[in-house]
């Protein structure tokens, strides 16, 4: 029987950030992985339209391959007051697309909005854990300015509570002139 030889070949992806928009809604689910996720994603998808966050998405194809939203203003107002600090969350990019920039872009596009908004700081938390996004985010910039017990809870796809409790540091970073 004649064996089909491998064949290899290399392709290039354009990557857009922009905007979340509502088409991507189902998207951002991941084929299931972020189900959980709906209620979520949709309320912070409204919020937009109030100005209370902008959620970015690296676009591939029509395929929002990674996230990161922006939230202007939280109760915790260390991490978000409204008019100097904001804080950046919600950050992944697809496993198959991992460790090629995409992920800086976002944080990039993501400063860029705010230094054009005149924010001056950008707050993010990390699990205490999750040693990869610590480095990223000291390797641009961000330096721990306290810790947070990261406890919350959501609402899932199928209406029941669900409580986080991911222990985290809070890194912040002063946004200043072009980078
Ligand atoms: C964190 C994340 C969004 C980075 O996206 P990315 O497109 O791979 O980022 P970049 O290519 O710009 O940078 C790669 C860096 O991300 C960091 N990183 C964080 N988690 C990582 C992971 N699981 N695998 C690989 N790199 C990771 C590393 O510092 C890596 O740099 P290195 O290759 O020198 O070690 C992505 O790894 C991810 O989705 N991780 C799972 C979700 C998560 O941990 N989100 C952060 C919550 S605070």
């Amino acid at each position: 029987m004649d064996v089909q030889p491998e064949v290899s070949f290399s392709i290039q992806l354009a990557i857009t950030i922009r905007q979340m928009q509502e088409r991507d809604l189902p998207l951002l689910e991941w084929h299931g992985e972020f189900e959980h996720f709906r209620q979520v994603f949709r309320r912070s998808y409204q919020d937009q339209h109030s100005g209370r966050r902008c959620l970015l998405v690296a676009d591939c194809n029509q395929y929002p391959v990674g996230r990161l939203f922006i939230l202007y203003e939280s109760r915790n107002q260390y991490l978000a007051d409204g008019h100097q600090r904001a804080y950046l969350y919600s950050f992944a990019v697809l496993p198959l697309f991992r460790r090629q920039q995409i992920g800086t872009r976002l944080i990039l596009a993501a400063e860029e909005i705010l230094r054009r908004q005149h924010y001056s700081r950008a707050t993010i938390a990390v699990a205490q854990d999750n040693e990869g996004a610590l480095r990223l985010y000291q390797r641009h910039g961000y330096t721990i300015f306290g810790e947070d017990d990261g406890r919350w809870r959501y609402t899932d796809h199928r209406g029941m509570t669900r409580h986080v409790y991911e222990p985290c540091w809070l890194l912040e970073k002063t946004l200043t002139g072009d980078e």
